[in-house]
């Protein structure tokens, strides 16, 4: 390599990493927003929707192999237009109904600008995958810049994590040929998934019920929250203050 190859590598390899920065600081932010949700709905809902969130970036070997795929020259504006996974978050929720919620809140977001949902919840895929997909655009600030970028967000219940996380890797496994048997059972195991997220959205909603009524009934007063545990004020402990907190 002469000089100005080397100086044309170093400019290319500087391109590629601010490139991939610019994804990582909509992540970043991205997560911030989850965090923010995360707590405000903590605070107004009493419990918290999101079990867990994992983020991850595309690998520069990735990208090119999917630019391949899709039958695009390689460019930077290629690639942004026709690779949008590049930077992924997947929320795992408790509840069915906290996807959408969590969905909701996140199009209110003004900065969010929401490019594409695929509800595979309502339309699951024939192999049973179930998760909300969003393309969501976030603009980040660069020193000489601005952008709009774009995440890929999938949302699903722990159930629908469960299922799609061993799919993946079973697939994976079998790569080529994957018998009609296992199939049929994997498709099985996916309704029985989305049966059990039914379950428990009942059983929630149930116990959201009971818990309003005996709020009602002056539970309230005994309940003291200490970094996000509940506890509840011994009933022995009340009679004392009643009494006047006086030893007997
Ligand atoms: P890709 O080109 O693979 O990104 O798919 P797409 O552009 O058609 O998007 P789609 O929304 O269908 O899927 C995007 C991502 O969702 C995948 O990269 C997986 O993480 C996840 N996904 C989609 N379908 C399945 C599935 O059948 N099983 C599992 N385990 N994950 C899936
Ligand atoms: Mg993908």
């Amino acid at each position: 390599m002469d000089a100005a190859q080397i100086d044309q590598f170093k400019r290319f390899k500087n391109e590629i990493t601010r490139f991939m920065m610019m994804y990582k600081f909509a992540l970043d932010a991205f997560e911030t927003k989850i965090e923010i949700l995360k707590e405000e709905f903590q605070f107004l809902h009493d419990y918290n929707p999101i079990e867990h969130t994992k983020s991850r970036l595309k690998s520069p070997e990735s990208i090119v192999k999917k630019l391949i795929r899709k039958g695009c020259d390689f460019s930077f504006d290629n690639i942004k237009s026709h690779i949008r996974d590049i930077a992924g978050i997947r929320i795992t929720c408790s509840f069915i109904s906290d996807i959408y919620r969590i969905r909701e809140m996140l199009e209110k977001q003004s900065d969010l600008n929401i490019v594409e949902v695929k509800d595979y919840i309502r339309h699951p895929k024939p192999n049973g995958y179930r998760s909300l997909h969003l393309l969501a655009e976030i603009p980040v600030f660069m020193s000489d810049r601005q952008e709009q970028v774009c995440v890929e967000v999938q949302i699903r219940t722990i159930a629908m994590d469960f299922w799609a996380s061993l799919e993946h890797k079973i697939y994976y496994k079998y790569n080529q040929a994957v018998p009609p048997g296992l199939l049929k059972e994997l498709k099985e195991a996916a309704d029985s998934a989305a049966a059990l997220d039914r379950r428990m959205e009942r059983l929630h909603k149930e116990i959201a019920v009971l818990k309003e009524e005996r709020l009602a009934e002056g539970e309230e007063r005994r309940r003291i929250v200490v970094s996000n545990q509940q506890f509840t004020i011994p009933a022995a402990l009340l009679e004392w203050i009643d009494a006047g907190g006086e030893e007997s």
